[in-house]
């Protein structure tokens, strides 16, 4: 049901789905077709445990600095709540075919409201000894029937600066454990194959807020808002977004084609509802809430982001509703832009108009059939059963609990 009330709500603002389009097969997805969102019910296909923890792992920490709830990592929290009365909750972990535990590893915030990661290795390690003494499950499979939300930069590296996280890599502890992240990229210590890759949070409610009338004329071409260097953290420059944001800005920022600033301003939502093209570059990591806003307001993303793996990418069509930029083409980006005839423009922007491509960017309260939970809930359907050899023998053991950085073991 909570499809269609999406679909009332938003439905007349954002037209009707993509029916009608052709329909071809595309390699890279599982099923469907292409523009369509492989649509799923994941109820009745996996049963979920969610372990008791202490709430000094989540609910006190957001009590401590409520402003977890609202920013882009927020997504730990509202799998927790959505999991607690979700259908596909078992309460007997016999019959679970996953363990969830609910930790929220990014709400340790700067006054800024910045993330820090120092804490969630220990803080994490503390978790899974909890779990691994007082039940049995850890232990069968040393985490390899368990998934983890690990919203960070970049995942379970746990450090937001690319070239520590890569150093650090993913904590041991978690290396068998399936994760649940924002971060994407292919072949990168900080993604283990079988991840899920998952949009970043961005308030619904927010978003609905700045819907403009559908008919509003797109009269801005490229659009961006966000930094083009970060003086503070890379002085030399070149470093940050690997040079593309500043090889935007230095190739573009007089070209009347591109609406670019690092102004954001109080009409950020309804400027992208008013352009044809939003920037999606990488910045200190490949993904940004950007990808999602594009999505939500019909803009058609352009994504700078060598080898970056999108948000369900199995079940969401990016190639067709996306532009793909590589880095070192930023200097061509208005040849490449204005190269592209308007009848693939058109047939994008009608793909992006459909109700539940935007359903599966967002995490709406109380969650809604279709929505990134149930992507999530479909991603870890699609691994099951579990491959046999997850379970170690009795007394075998494959992760190194005293491995990695001395001060990651010290307790929480
Ligand atoms: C799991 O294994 C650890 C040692 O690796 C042990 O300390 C713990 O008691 C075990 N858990 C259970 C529930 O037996
Ligand atoms: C576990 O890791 C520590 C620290 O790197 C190392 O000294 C130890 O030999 C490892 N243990 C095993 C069993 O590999």
């Amino acid at each position: 049901m909570g499809v269609w009330i999406w679909v009332l709500v938003f439905g007349f603002v954002w037209g009707i789905g993509a029916h009608g389009l052709d329909r071809h097969p595309h390699t890279e997805r599982i099923s469907g077709s292409a523009g369509d969102v492989l649509e799923d019910d994941p109820v009745g296909k996996l049963k979920v445990f969610v372990y008791e923890l202490p709430s000094k792992y989540n609910k006190k920490i957001l009590q401590k600095d409520p402003r977890c709830l609202n920013h882009m990592f927020a997504a730990e929290i509202f799998m927790h709540r959505f999991l607690l009365s979700s259908p596909v909750r078992t309460l007997n972990p016999e019959e679970a075919d996953w363990f969830y535990t609910p930790i929220y590893t990014t709400c340790d915030l700067t006054p800024n409201g910045l993330p820090l990661p120092f804490k969630s290795p220990r803080m994490m390690r503390s978790a899974i000894q909890l779990i691994s003494s007082n039940w049995p499950y850890w232990n069968r499979t040393e985490g390899a029937d368990h998934f983890f939300v690990v919203p960070h930069d970049f995942g379970a590296c746990f450090h937001y600066q690319e070239e520590k996280a890569i150093e650090r890599g993913i904590l041991p502890l978690l290396q068998r454990a399936t994760l649940v992240q924002t971060f994407g990229q292919r072949n990168h210590v900080c993604l283990n194959e079988g991840s899920i890759t998952i949009p970043p949070y961005a308030p619904p409610q927010k978003m609905q807020a700045h819907l403009i009338p559908q008919e509003t004329p797109r009269s801005i071409f490229v659009y961006f808002r966000g930094l083009f260097y970060d003086v503070n953290n890379d002085p030399e420059g070149g470093y940050y977004a690997r040079g593309a944001r500043a090889a935007v800005w230095e190739n573009f920022k007089d070209n009347p084609l591109f609406d670019i600033s690092t102004e954001h301003p109080t009409t950020y939502y309804e400027d992208m509802q008013r352009a044809i093209f939003c920037l999606c570059p990488l910045g200190w990591a490949p993904w940004s809430p950007r990808l999602v806003e594009a999505v939500i307001f019909g803009c058609i993303p352009v994504i700078i982001a060598d080898d970056i793996v999108l948000p369900f990418a199995d079940a969401i069509p990016w190639e067709e509703i996306g532009v793909f930029v590589a880095e070192e083409d930023v200097p061509n980006l208005d040849t490449i832009l204005t190269s592209i005839p308007p009848e693939v423009i058109l047939r994008k922007q009608r793909l992006l108009a459909n109700p539940s491509m935007k359903q599966a960017m967002l995490f709406p309260q109380p969650a809604q059939s279709g929505d990134a939970f149930h992507q999530i809930l479909n991603g870890l359907a699609r691994k099951l059963p579990h491959n046999k050899n997850v379970f170690l023998k009795h007394g075998e053991k494959a992760l190194n609990w005293t491995a990695g950085p001395v001060g990651d073991l010290k307790p929480w």
